[in-house]
């Protein structure tokens, strides 16, 4: 697998006017993302995600570490620039302009011009879904127009790897599915996107590997399988009785919510599908639904964040 951004032993110190003023906001961070993945970055306010993405842009400097990018170590190469887009976080466009003015700004800045720079400029409007309103002003746009125009300005040269930054704050469920339709149909199209977000859910659904950053350390990291621990099995079943019920609680099943002979089981980790099945077989419960639950990435988060933040608090 193609690792297309690098990062070894990345650090970064925002240096103060007093040595005791300086943040240390970014510390040993060894990052692989890989060709074609949704990576979703991940980490309270403050964690370094952005400082992260500006030293990867090239927009910032290391205080010490590497950044390979696309195998080469030189950011400030044109090449390289071309192939990452980015888009900013609260990005903002000029209001008085058109959709397509802003695209053509931008990509006449990547040295695009003519035909090659209207084919580019038709092209990401068409991916974004915003033909439609390439000749209405900014100002008239939805916020999750103007998020789309940002992307097709993110796209406009035709990048390898796109880097957004909260991407989806702001915005209604409905432009916020949209946006998330759009990110996974450019992982289609081979790009690879690294997405800082707080909107966990949005990165749960779409992201193949997540990395969680506290106070500029790297928590852990991994796909969504390795990460999100299997929780126990749940299941609703019919005829429940105040008999079986305190039978199966001796079981250790704990019995959430009943209304009438309907009830909502949770059964505890060490007890299989099959387990459960039989013990229903052998009560004469009727089974109408069973499903395992896995651990939210919300809780996940919660749960890295708590500990690492409560260590903290115990070093100092
Ligand atoms: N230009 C700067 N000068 C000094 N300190 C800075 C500067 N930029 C960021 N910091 C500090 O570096 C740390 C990391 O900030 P960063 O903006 O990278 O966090 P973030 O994870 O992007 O947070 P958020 O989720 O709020 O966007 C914070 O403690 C922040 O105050
Ligand atoms: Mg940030």
């Amino acid at each position: 697998m193609t690792t297309v951004i690098r990062t070894t032993a990345l650090n970064k110190i925002y240096e103060g006017s007093l040595r005791s003023q300086d943040v240390h906001a970014l510390k040993d961070l060894n990052l692989e993302i890989r060709e074609g993945e949704i990576f979703g970055y991940l980490g309270p306010n403050g964690s370094g995600k952005t400082t992260t993405i500006k030293m990867l842009l090239g927009l910032l400097f290391p205080t010490s570490g590497k950044i390979e990018i696309l195998g080469s170590e030189a950011i400030e190469s044109a090449k390289i620039k071309r192939n990452i887009g980015y888009l900013p976080e609260g990005a903002y466009y000029p209001d008085f302009l058109r959709g397509e003015e802003i695209l053509s700004y931008y990509g006449r800045l990547y040295g695009l011009r003519g035909a090659e720079l209207n084919k580019r400029v038709d092209e990401t409007l068409e991916l974004v879904g915003m033909q439609h309103a390439r000749k209405r002003f900014l100002r008239g746009y939805s916020k999750g127009m103007r998020q789309r125009i940002g992307l097709a300005q993110a796209l406009i040269s035709d990048p390898k790897i796109l880097i957004l930054d909260e991407p989806t704050t702001g915005l209604d469920p409905i432009a916020r599915k949209d946006i998330r339709d759009l990110l996974v149909e450019l992982r289609k199209r081979g790009i690879t996107l690294l997405i800082s977000s707080h909107e966990l859910l949005e990165v749960e659904l779409i992201s193949d590997r997540v990395a969680i950053l506290f106070e500029g350390v790297m928590q852990t990291l991994g796909t969504m399988d390795e990460l999100l621990t299997q929780r126990e099995l749940s299941m609703t079943v019919e005829h429940m009785t105040d008999e079986i019920a305190a039978s199966l609680e001796e079981k250790g099943i704990v019995v959430e919510d009943r209304t009438g002979i309907r009830a909502l089981l949770r059964l505890p980790q060490k007890l299989s599908t099959y387990d459960a099945i039989e013990l229903c077989q052998a009560r004469k419960l009727n089974l109408l639904s069973i499903s395992p639950r896995r651990e939210t990435l919300e809780e996940l988060f919660v749960r890295i964040v708590g500990s690492a933040s409560e260590s903290r608090e115990v070093a100092q």
